[in-house]
């Protein structure tokens, strides 16, 4: 008997379909949450898909939590599209959206309509997210002219660490939310279909969020926001080097894989593992002629 586990049909998928920028856009127009959560590879795609997750986020936080890197400005295209390829071969309802990496649309118009076509073409993303307010309405009516949908991403903008002075929470003042909301107004109006705001002040949030057309996605950006995003390290624990005060953690596995791993190594040492339920036989009279042919005192074959 197999003592393999194996995935059983989800009762939870059965009937279910792809979850397209429409099926988004019609979420938020009847008021109920979006969820989305950021994977790097294909088994936690799969079982957040299975799960029921909306969207799923390859998002350049793959450059902290997963690569080690100190900030996301290291992580290049390619990286990007060899997770992007991992995470769609375990998704099938979920809507994917590539994260552009630092400095794959800063450069030029053209470098970026060329870049955002990669992550759906190499990448199998149905849609791409690029940092930036109004400096970046050009590009993402260029990528959006080109048939990939954009999703906005305002406030702490991760690859502008150097210039914000660290991961701190932005719109804090009167002007600096001003031009969050306005930008948050000139990205819907370029076309993006969505618009993840992170850490930004609660009340400037919900003021954006219901005086745009499309669904912002918070990312400690309070309750008023039409869905929710997290890095999927932060939720479960996973992430060594800090958690920032909006994850909630929904699980502790740095603890429970040391735990694990742990016991593994301690099974090994004390001869502990494998068990005879582990183990491969063979049958009797195929051990006896195999004794027969073999010298062992010499451990070499008679014949
Ligand atoms: O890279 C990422 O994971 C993100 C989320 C924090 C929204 O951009």
């Amino acid at each position: 008997m197999s003592t393999i586990p194996t995935i059983s049909p989800d009762p939870l998928v059965v009937n279910r379909k792809k979850i397209t920028t429409k099926v988004i856009q019609q979420k938020a127009d009847r008021g109920d949450p979006i969820t989305m959560l950021t994977a790097y590879d294909y088994p936690t795609a799969l079982i957040m898909d299975r799960a029921g997750v909306d969207s799923i986020l390859v998002g350049d936080s793959l450059g902290m939590v997963v690569l080690g890197y100190e900030n996301t400005l290291r992580v290049t295209m390619e990286e990007m599209l060899h997770h992007c390829r991992a995470v769609r071969r375990g998704a099938d309802y979920a809507l994917l959206v590539g994260d552009m990496p630092f400095m794959s649309y800063q450069v030029s118009v053209e470098e970026a309509v060329r870049n955002a076509g990669r992550f759906l073409q190499e990448g199998g993303m149905d849609a791409i997210k690029l940092e930036g307010g109004r400096e970046r309405a050009d590009t993402v009516r260029a990528i959006i002219d080109a048939g990939i949908p954009v999703v906005g991403h305002i406030g702490l903008t991760p690859q502008s660490v150097n210039q914000l002075g660290g991961f701190r929470a932005q719109g804090k003042t009167a002007a600096a939310a001003k031009k969050l909301y306005e930008d948050a107004v000139i990205l819907q109006d370029a076309g993006c279909f969505s618009l993840v705001l992170e850490s930004v002040p609660s009340r400037l949030a919900e003021l954006i969020s219901e005086n745009l057309e499309i669904p912002t996605i918070g990312i400690g950006a309070g309750i008023g926001c039409d869905g929710q995003v997290l890095v999927t390290h932060d939720l479960l624990g996973l992430f060594d080097r800090f958690t920032p005060r909006f994850v909630r953690k929904y699980a502790d596995l740095f603890n429970e894989m040391e735990r694990a791993f742990g016991d593994f190594i301690a099974d090994v040492e004390e001869r502990n593992f494998p068990g005879d339920e582990h183990t491969v036989d063979m049958p009797d009279d195929e051990w006896m002629i195999l004794m027969s042919e073999i010298d062992i005192r010499n451990k070499k074959l008679l014949s």
